[in-house]
């Protein structure tokens, strides 16, 4: 078979050895050719291409970002898009397409799916709140990234009496800053299933000084809410798939805290560290097994269909189903948190 690859939306350390897996396999049990699509669906709108073969996939496993570069692309906005997508598949005379990518991404592949074109997903975010699948690749990466920042932060703090707010990714889902928080032994972590309550965060800190600890460490999901508004974004301007760029919690708390409690208080965004650089071995497993079963699934021609993780088994689900809705965190793992705080 010709297969055509592509990677959307935000990058996410794993992306090259999912491409890795799917090419060896392809090529060397199934005979299959591969091409790259570059940027996302704007490669497949331009036909800008790469060849993919075991020697250009070949010393990927372990780099960050990825080789067929990623934007977001909404096919959906542009007029004819669709046509034009399958113009360029035919050309390049290729038998299925798998893309890599979260909701939005997936949301192309089904609808081209929907208009005749052989699409496999394999799903990506390090925010980890794509449905139907236990863990995407990325999320362990960028859990170990912040909570080794958290780890640090811990020194400064203490050696300055200060709190520190640290913000972390995770737009709709708290995945990263309960992961990381907890790991981290941060004092509050606050996400976006829940509105942050003022009161009750500085109830917290005070209660820590009271006995004894002179620093403490907030997490805070950058989808975190205030409770007299929405999220905190960047100017008003929103990217093709409508969502605004979300930063500034951590400062915004930050302000806040120091001024109802008077301890010096400082904020540090994470931002993009969480997805640049290595990916980590549980990662490179992960993602090796996705593309892996994303070129099986080519093969069994179960196309709309979406590789996941359930338990320790890889499997698959209808694509619609993974993007019905976010995965957030289950208020039963939100209970992990309170566990370590003092009872109100
Ligand atoms: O991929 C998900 C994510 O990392 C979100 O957590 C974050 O809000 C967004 O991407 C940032 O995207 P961009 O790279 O476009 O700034």
């Amino acid at each position: 078979m010709r297969i055509g690859m592509l990677t959307g939306g935000g990058d996410c350390p794993g992306l090259n050895a999912v491409i890795r897996a799917a090419v060896r396999k392809g090529i060397l049990h199934y005979g299959d050719e591969f091409i790259g699509f570059m940027e996302g669906w704007r490669g497949v709108l331009d036909n800008v291409t790469m060849p993919l073969t075991l020697e250009t996939t070949s010393g990927i496993l372990h780099r960050g970002g990825t080789i067929l570069r990623s934007s977001r692309t909404n096919v959906k906005k542009i007029p004819g898009g669709f046509e034009k997508c399958a113009e360029v598949l035919a050309q390049n005379k290729l038998d299925a397409l798998i893309a890599l990518g979260g909701d939005d991404t997936q949301s192309i592949s089904l609808a081209l799916t929907e208009h005749g074109m052989k699409c496999v997903g394999v799903p990506k975010t390090i925010d980890n709140d794509l449905n139907g699948t236990d863990v995407c690749f990325g999320f362990d990466t960028a859990v170990s990234i912040a909570t080794e920042a958290i780890d640090r932060l811990h020194s400064t703090a203490e050696a300055h009496n200060r709190v520190i707010v640290c913000e972390v990714m995770g737009r709709d889902a708290g995945w990263i800053a309960l992961t990381s928080g907890v790991a981290g032994g941060a004092d509050v972590i606050l996400v976006p299933e829940e509105p942050i309550d003022l009161d009750e965060v500085c109830r917290l800190l005070t209660y820590r000084r009271e006995h004894g600890k002179k620093f403490s460490i907030v997490v805070v999901a950058e989808g975190a809410k205030l409770p007299a508004g929405g999220q905190v974004v960047v100017g008003g301007k929103v990217d093709s798939f409508g969502h605004a760029q979300l930063s500034g919690i951590g400062q915004a708390l930050a302000e806040e805290i120091e001024k109802r409690t008077g301890y010096e208080t400082r904020s540090v965004n994470l931002g993009h560290t969480q997805r640049g650089g290595t990916p980590t071995a549980y990662d490179r497993m992960l993602a090796t097994r996705y593309g892996l079963a994303a070129i099986d699934l080519v093969h069994e021609g179960k196309f709309g269909e979406l590789v996941v993780l359930k338990g320790t088994e890889i499997t698959s689900i209808p694509i619609k189903e993974a993007i019905s809705k976010n995965r957030t965190v289950h208020p039963e793992l939100l209970k992990t948190i309170r566990g370590l705080q003092p009872l109100r």
